[in-house]
């Protein structure tokens, strides 16, 4: 088992194709629990309170960082696998292919970019929240208790090029869970004639529904603090 998973193709290729719908699961997961900070403050750092350093968090976050190291693990292994293969031929195809989306030949870069944006991103909130309670600290280094995520998301997108950042870092996201959805479905074997237009449609659906959820935390955060020093 280890082996099929370890030195196939095929086996790799599930690898990605599970950690990455774990992945999508967390993202939506967070997406959603984020829309609450537009309707809801207050219950947003309820919810805060509720997943900040305890057993179950802190075991949450394990899994999950064991879930990105062995995703991009894995996208490693896969792509430089395939460069090897290609050998002498990696320099013969010139001409496009019909149908072949740009981020499905992208997709380590749009990784790189999407990781990047994912330590700027822990630097801005993990390690003043959850971080800062671990080592039993009552505030962070902005003055904010280590639960008030609103405050934070104020904090945070009151400034124009965080807004920039975020934006760029999603629309990579984008790019990259358009392919990612489909190709998920793909490497289990769902993706006949049939299903292949409609797997592709729903790998679009789910990639604009995190695009616009996330952006829209960004958006109304920004909007609220041009607001408030405009009144
Ligand atoms: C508007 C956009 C976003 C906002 C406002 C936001 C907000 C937050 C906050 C407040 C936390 C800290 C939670 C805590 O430590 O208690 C957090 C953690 C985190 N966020 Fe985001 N997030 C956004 C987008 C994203 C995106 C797009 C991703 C993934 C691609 C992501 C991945 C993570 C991860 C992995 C953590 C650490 C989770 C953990 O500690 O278990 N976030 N985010």
């Amino acid at each position: 088992m280890s082996c099929f998973l370890c030195n196939s193709s095929v086996g790799k290729k599930l690898v990605m194709s599970v950690s990455g719908c774990f992945l999508v699961l967390f993202i939506l997961f967070h997406m959603s629990m984020n829309l609450t900070a537009i309707i809801s403050p207050a219950g947003y750092n309820t919810i805060c309170e509720f997943l900040g350093a305890n057993w179950y968090a802190l075991a949450g976050t394990a899994v999950l960082a064991a879930g990105v190291l062995v995703h991009i693990l894995y996208a490693l292994v896969l792509t430089l696998n395939n460069y090897r293969a290609r050998g002498s031929q990696r320099y013969a195809v010139t001409v496009q292919e019909p149908g072949v989306a740009w981020s499905s030949k992208n997709m380590l870069v749009l990784g790189f970019v999407v990781l990047a944006g994912l330590a700027i991103h822990l630097i801005h909130f993990w390690s003043k929240m959850q971080l800062v309670e671990l080592l039993g600290g009552h505030v962070n280094a902005l003055g904010f208790g280590p639960a008030d995520g609103a405050a934070l998301i104020a904090h945070t997108f009151s400034k124009w090029y965080n807004v920039l950042i975020y934006l760029v870092w999603l629309a990579a996201l984008w790019f990259h869970l358009t392919h990612g959805v489909w190709s998920m479905f793909q490497t289990v074997g769902w993706a006949n004639d049939t299903w292949y237009p409609r797997l592709k449609c729903l790998a679009n659906v789910v990639a604009t529904l995190v695009f616009l959820g996330f952006a829209a935390v960004v958006v109304v955060y920004f909007a609220k603090n041009c607001c408030c020093t405009c009144c």
